[in-house]
C-alpha cells in the first residue's frame, strides 16, 4: 500500500500546477500550491500516509457534513429536512440564485453555503459560544483529534469576506428557514470553516462514516440511518456541481473544501483524506481529485 500511494502522489503532482490555491480568502492563498499528500485508514486499525501528512489546512466545507450530523442529532431528520433539501443544486457553492428562484424556497441541500448556514443556525447551545464548542467537540470526538481547533487568521479572513454569505443568511432569515440569530448561524459557520486539520483528521473522519458511525474504540455515536445519510448526500452533493463526474470518475462518497482537502469514504472497509490546496475551477482540489480516481482504480474502491 505505501508503495502505492507513493507511485499515485508522485504521479499526480504535476496537476497541482493546472490549479490554484484560492485566494477570496486572506491567508488561504498563503498555502504551498504544490503540497500533496493522503493518508488512508482501514478498519483493522492500518494507518498508511505518503506525502504533505503533517501540514495543517482548514477543514472548509468538509466541516458541513459534521454539522449535519450534530443538527440532526439536535433536531432530528425531519425538522432539518424541512427546512433544507437533499438535492444537488448544479450551482457553484456559493451560489444564491436558486434560493429565490426555485419553488422550494429552501437551501437545495446541506453542503452548499445557504444549507450549511440554515445547518448551523439549529446547533443548540445557551449562547453562540456554547453553540460552536457543541461543534468542535463533536469534531474533535469523531476524528478522535483533541488538537483540532479554529485558525483565527482564517476565521477573521472568512468574516471579513464573507457577504455573500451574510447576504444568504439574512435571505434565508426573512424566508423563517433561519428560526434563530442570523449573525450567530454565520459565526458558527465562519468558525467551523476555520477548524484547523491535517490529512489523519479527515482519514479519521472518512473511517468513522466507513464504521456507520462508529468510533474505533466501539462507541457508537450516530445511527447507521444517520450515517447513511451523510454518505448519501456526499455522493449527490459533496463535490458541488462536480458531484455526477467525480461519482463516475472516483466513486466514493466524498466531501471537499477549498483549503484542499478532501474525505472519502469506502463503506465498512476504509476512510481516506487527501490535502491538494492547487483547486479546479469548482473548488476541488485537483491532484487531490487526481490520487483518489488513481486509488479507487487500482484497488477497485468505487460503490457502484
Ligand atoms: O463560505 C465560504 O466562503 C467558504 N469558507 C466555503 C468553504 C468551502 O470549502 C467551499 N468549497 N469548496
Amino acid at each position: 500500500m505505501q508503495e502505492l500511494l507513493q507511485k499515485i502522489v508522485e504521479k499526480n503532482k504535476e496537476l497541482t500546477n493546472l490549479g490554484a490555491v484560492a485566494n477570496y480568502i486572506p491567508e488561504l492563498d498563503k498555502a504551498n500550491k504544490n503540497a500533496l499528500g493522503i493518508c488512508v485508514m482501514d478498519m483493522e486499525g492500518n494507518q498508511f500516509c505518503y506525502g504533505e501528512c503533517g501540514t495543517r489546512f482548514t477543514i472548509q466545507s468538509i466541516s458541513k457534513i459534521i454539522s449535519l450530523m450534530l443538527a440532526i442529532l439536535d433536531n432530528g431528520e425531519e425538522y432539518v429536512f424541512s427546512k433544507v433539501g437533499m438535492e444537488p443544486s448544479g450551482d457553484p457553492f456559493n451560489s444564491i440564485r436558486k434560493l429565490e428562484t426555485s419553488s422550494r424556497k429552501k437551501p437545495y441541500n446541506p453542503l452548499i453555503n445557504a444549507g450549511a448556514i440554515a445547518v448551523a443556525s439549529m446547533i443548540k447551545g445557551k449562547n453562540v459560544r456554547e453553540r460552536f464548542q457543541r461543534l468542535l467537540d463533536f469534531t474533535r470526538k469523531i476524528t478522535e483529534d483533541e488538537t483540532v481547533d479554529v485558525n483565527y487568521k482564517i476565521y477573521c479572513g472568512e468574516s471579513e469576506t464573507g457577504d455573500r454569505n451574510r447576504a444568504m443568511g439574512y435571505f434565508l432569515k426573512g424566508e423563517g428557514i433561519i428560526e434563530g440569530n442570523v449573525e450567530e448561524a454565520l459565526d458558527i459557520y465562519f468558525k467551523q470553516c476555520s477548524m484547523e486539520v491535517t490529512v489523519y483528521t479527515i482519514a479519521k473522519l472518512g473511517l468513522f462514516l466507513a464504521n456507520d458511525g462508529v468510533l474505533s474504540n466501539g462507541e457508537r455515536v450516530i445511527s447507521t440511518r444517520l450515517s447513511r445519510i451523510v454518505k448519501t448526500l456526499m455522493v449527490t452533493c459533496g463535490m458541488y456541481d462536480e458531484s455526477g463526474e467525480f461519482a463516475v470518475r472516483v466513486g466514493m462518497p466524498s466531501k471537499s473544501g477549498v483549503g484542499g482537502g478532501i474525505v472519502s469514504v469506502v463503506p465498512k472497509k476504509m476512510g481516506i483524506g487527501v490535502y491538494g490546496p492547487s483547486l479546479d475551477k469548482k473548488g476541488n482540489s485537483i491532484a487531490g481529485a487526481g490520487v483518489l480516481e488513481d486509488l479507487a482504480k487500482e484497488l477497485d474502491l468505487s460503490i457502484f
